[in-house]
């Protein structure tokens, strides 16, 4: 006999997405162009010359995805608020059309029982600010607060979590190191100031949303931590490409954001880059907000080796492919292949690394709460004779993630939810639409929404707190 597993009754399940990857609808209703639009629409950036101009027409469909959340029985769906479309500029008017669009999203959230989980930045700035230097401009963390202070003032209480940004680790080293995301710059120094505005853009307006909301309000910030481990553990020049990694990878972001400084040692690995001095007095002190929730988006694993020598890391990341390296100062650290499974994204499949991640911050700071804001599967999917999609991998993968944070929340640490990326099928960045990591499909053709077995799987588990097995798909719910 096996033995169910089952979550704490009030474990928050929830399934993800972002603007500009579902929203379309992107010269409508007043939004103004963002980074995105103008990368998607240079050629040669995005697989297949895709763009956001479409995408799943959210902007149209919400009402249709709402009920499917509903369906889902989920008790949270997180999505990110479009800047360009409530503040066409990043500075100056805001966009009252916009701003309704969102008002109007919320409430209906709140009318289904869903609990809006807001994501203030999901990677599509203004192209006017970026015109101003984007991230690597220091202006662009106060345009943020602004920004982040109005939503708050507008959407108010009935937003449950405030998430300041989404893995500001890809804004910084792939939108300006490695040039793989928009708006696509290669310039070291820029991505090394690029994470330091957007760790002060975080504590500005996590401020800023406190004054109008209140201390109580709930306060997130998203991070793509690194799970990385060393080729030969033993090896002295393999412990510090590790240590240096995860310098760059987690500990820029980390320990500004809950402990009020930046690590000497990163500061020093990157002095020949930068001497950091657009870090200006009193920002470590702004940076470091009280953050209720932290949310971790959480993949796959990889692995370093310390090579000595300058022969270059590669773009490991899988968003794309570029010859410049995301990893700042790190030209004599290599990324070696992972073992299989893979996943069409080419990520290995390590679902140990979802319990090592969250056991360790745990161990670092134990009273941080935490959330699963994303994890999930790309593969290639099919419509079989019986018009469904049988997603047994994607299954596999999300059983084995969620049980993986089980037993994370077994030893004890404070996780409060698990969000799926995604809801729907999207614009998946630099892989336009070859990449589906939906539970539900779109067919890009009608924009049809069809529920995958992960679907109805996932489902099951959201009403059940408990995980079902593999193979338990319930067609009836
Ligand atoms: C994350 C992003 C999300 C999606 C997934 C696959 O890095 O936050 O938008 O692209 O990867």
């Amino acid at each position: 006999m096996t033995t169910v597993r089952s979550f704490p009754a009030d474990f928050v399940w929830g399934s993800a997405t972002a603007a500009y990857q579902i929203e379309g609808a992107a010269s409508e209703g007043g939004r103004g162009p963002s980074i995105w639009d103008t990368y998607s629409h240079t050629p040669g950036l995005v697989k297949n010359g895709d763009t956001g101009d479409v995408a799943d027409d959210h902007y149209h469909r919400w009402p249709e995805d709402i009920e499917h959340i509903r369906k889902l029985n989920l008790d949270a769906y997180r999505f990110s608020i479009s800047w360009p479309r409530v503040q066409p500029g990043g500075s100056g008017e805001f966009n009252p059309e916009g701003i309704a669009f969102y008002k109007t999203l919320v409430a209906a959230l709140v009318d289904a029982g869903i609990k809006p989980v807001v994501t203030l930045y999901h990677w599509d700035l203004p192209q006017e600010l970026e015109d101003q230097g984007g991230w690597a401009n220091r202006q662009t963390a106060l345009n943020f607060a602004e920004y982040a202070r109005k939503m708050a003032e507008e959407l108010g209480n009935d937003v449950d979590v405030w998430t300041t940004l989404n893995e500001p680790w890809c804004s910084a080293y792939l939108g300006y190191g490695s040039g793989v995301h928009a708006p696509g710059r290669t310039e070291p120094v820029s991505a090394l100031r690029a994470v330091h505005h957007l760790n002060l853009a975080h504590g500005l307006a996590g401020r800023a949303i406190r004054e109008v909301l209140g201390e109580e309000t709930q306060i997130s910030i998203t991070l793509n931590l690194h799970v990385t481990r060393m080729a030969d553990p033993h090896s002295l020049q393999d412990q510090d490409a590790l240590r240096r990694i995860d310098g760059l990878a987690n500990r820029l972001f980390l320990v500004p954001l809950l402990e009020g400084h930046y690590p000497d040692d990163v500061l020093e690995d990157t002095k020949g880059v930068t001497d950091w001095s657009f870090i200006e007095d009193g920002d470590t002190e702004l940076i470091h907000i009280p953050v209720q929730i932290l949310g971790v988006n959480y993949y796959s694993t990889g692995m370093v080796q310390g090579t000595g020598a300058g022969d270059g890391t590669s773009d490991n990341d899988g968003h794309g492919n570029s010859s410049h390296s995301p990893w700042i100062g790190s030209e004599d650290i290599k990324w070696l292949p992972m073992p299989g499974p893979h996943t069409q994204m080419g990520w290995n499949i390590d679902p140990g690394g979802m319990t090592e991640l969250l056991v360790s911050l745990g161990k670092k700071y134990p009273d941080q709460p935490l959330m699963v804001t994303e994890n999930g599967a790309a593969f290639i999917d099919e419509v079989s004779a019986d018009g469904r999609v049988h997603d047994d991998r994607r299954v596999a993968y999300l059983h084995d993630h969620i049980a993986a944070v089980l037993d994370a929340h077994d030893a004890g640490v404070d996780v409060r939810g698990y969000f799926a990326w995604s809801l729907l099928d999207n614009f998946e960045w630099a892989w336009g639409y070859e990449r589906r990591f939906g539970i539900i499909r779109v067919d890009y053709e009608t924009l049809k929404r069809i529920w995958k077995d992960s679907a109805f799987w996932y489902a099951k588990l959201a009403r059940t707190s408990e995980l079902p097995a593999t193979t338990d798909i319930d067609y009836a719910i």
